[in-house]
């Protein structure tokens, strides 16, 4: 595991042996802990794109071969042969479900569907036009309240317990807070669904279309983890300090928010609403490349893939299926995307910087053909990110080597000045 020939030497002369730590797959690790005793310097690392921040056993994503496992299955295979059940328990525990495991589960997350009465009057009290993802997080930040067998991040039965209750009861605080902002009261949960399904019956009070419930469940289990993202280091820096589990996914949520994360898929549709017919394109890619306008292609580009994202790939041949299922009407859309990728893909600035199309540029095509409104967009990410959250929390809570998550700063500010009286000033 150890390679005494990684080291440091600094400006003075100083050799910082550096141990190495063995990966299963992909980069190894260095340590750098004795660096800043040994030289006076500390690493830096904006945005952390070369920081391994711990171990994991979950997920493994190869940007360069365009490769995505969850723990060693390949998340197309996953995606055409399983179900998000399934990889959430493959998630959780490790291993896939034995077929009495899976149904065991299935059967628990149904009963621990309904929300709490102080987190349905938590959604209610909200404003109807509140982004449902802030409606979320209010939502999650009443949990450990309502929930409080399942909030102690040192007792495995509580984190298996909040595991279950998280992926359990994220759709119907979603369904809630999506029928908030249209005026309607929530629908109750059903047994005889399975946990797409339900979803969009929760959603719209009605038998829900297969073909919707499938491409949604895969949805689901391409989007369920992605190692260290944003969201997922949030949840992990906020659980460092042994917050309940609960307000860590809040946390997350407030991470996944964001249009360079999971507010993405929201605003790729805006963006190709805006751009509204192919004559425009020209103008928003040039837009897209002009350092002066902060505008980016919404959906295009990822810190870790470079040469394709296998997800975008695979969710760009469901949302042809689902639009031509549906009858959705959406298909200029559609090929309004296609387009602009072709166009995107064949210029110099796009294939000079390796930025391609992610999960987030063909997913709000098909949620709107399922009639999502675009808000709606970034909360079906949660729901299927919640699985990766709940596993990392309690991987990360099972690690002896957890600590508090305090990163350092490179000060910038003013020297030692003394204190000017207000009439000096
Ligand atoms: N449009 C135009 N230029 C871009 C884009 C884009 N979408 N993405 C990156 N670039 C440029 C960027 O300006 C920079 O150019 P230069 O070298 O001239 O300064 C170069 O490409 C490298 O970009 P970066 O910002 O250093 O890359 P990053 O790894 O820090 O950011 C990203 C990754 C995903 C935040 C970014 O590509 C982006 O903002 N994409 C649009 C938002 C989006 O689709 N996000 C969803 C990501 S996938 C799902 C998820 O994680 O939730």
């Amino acid at each position: 595991m150890t390679d005494s020939s990684d080291k440091l030497v600094s400006r003075d002369g100083h050799t910082v042996p550096l141990k190495r730590r063995a990966s299963v797959l992909g980069a190894d690790a260095l340590e750098i802990s004795g660096m800043a005793a040994a030289t006076g310097a500390y690493g830096y690392d904006p945005g952390y794109a070369a920081t391994i921040s711990c171990t994991s056993r979950i997920t493994y994503v190869d940007g360069e071969k365009g490769v995505l496992m969850y723990r060693g299955y390949a998340a197309d295979e996953l995606a055409r042969n399983s179900n998000f059940e399934e990889v959430s328990w493959l998630l959780l525990h490790g291993e896939l479900p034995k077929p009495s495991e899976l149904q065991a589960f299935s059967d628990e997350l149904k009963t621990l569907r309904a929300c709490a009465p102080e987190v349905l009057a938590t959604i209610a009290a909200m404003p109807a036009h509140a982004h449902p993802m802030s409606v979320i997080g209010a939502a999650l930040s009443v949990m450990p309240a309502a929930h409080t067998d399942c909030i102690a991040p040192n007792d495995a039965d509580h984190r298996r317990r909040f595991s279950h209750r998280a992926i359990a009861a994220m759709p119907t605080i979603a369904a809630a807070a999506f029928r908030h902002s249209q005026g309607q009261a929530p629908v109750s949960p059903r047994e005889d669904l399975g946990h797409a399904a339900n979803l969009l019956y929760m959603m719209f009070g009605k038998d829900p279309n297969p073909t919707a419930a499938k491409a949604l469940d895969t949805l689901l289990v391409l989007h369920a983890d992605h190692e260290q993202n944003c969201s997922t280091s949030t949840v992990r820096m906020a659980g460092s300090s042994g917050v309940n589990p609960f307000s860590s996914l809040a946390a997350g949520c407030a991470a996944l928010w964001g249009p360079a994360h999971g507010g993405a898929n929201e605003a790729v549709l805006k963006m190709l609403e805006a751009i509204g017919s192919p004559e425009r394109i020209e103008e928003y890619i040039a837009r897209a490349k002009d350092p002066n306008d902060p505008f980016r292609l919404m959906g295009f580009g990822h810190r870790v893939y470079k040469n394709f994202d296998p997800r975008a790939t695979i969710i760009r041949d469901i949302c042809h299926e689902v639009l031509k299922a549906l009858r959705a009407g959406r298909g200029r859309l559609f090929r309004l995307a296609r387009n602009l990728e072709e166009i995107a893909l064949s210029d110099r600035y796009f294939k000079s910087r390796r930025l391609y199309p992610n999960v987030d540029f063909y997913s709000g095509i098909i949620y709107r053909a399922m009639k999502l409104p675009a808000e709606m967009f970034t909360p079906m990410f949660a729901i299927a990110r919640t699985a990766g959250w709940a596993a990392h929390w309690c991987e990360m809570h099972e690690d002896p080597e957890l600590r508090i998550g305090r990163p350092r700063q490179l000060y910038m500010g003013p020297k030692p000045r003394a204190y000017i009286p207000a009439e000096d000033r």
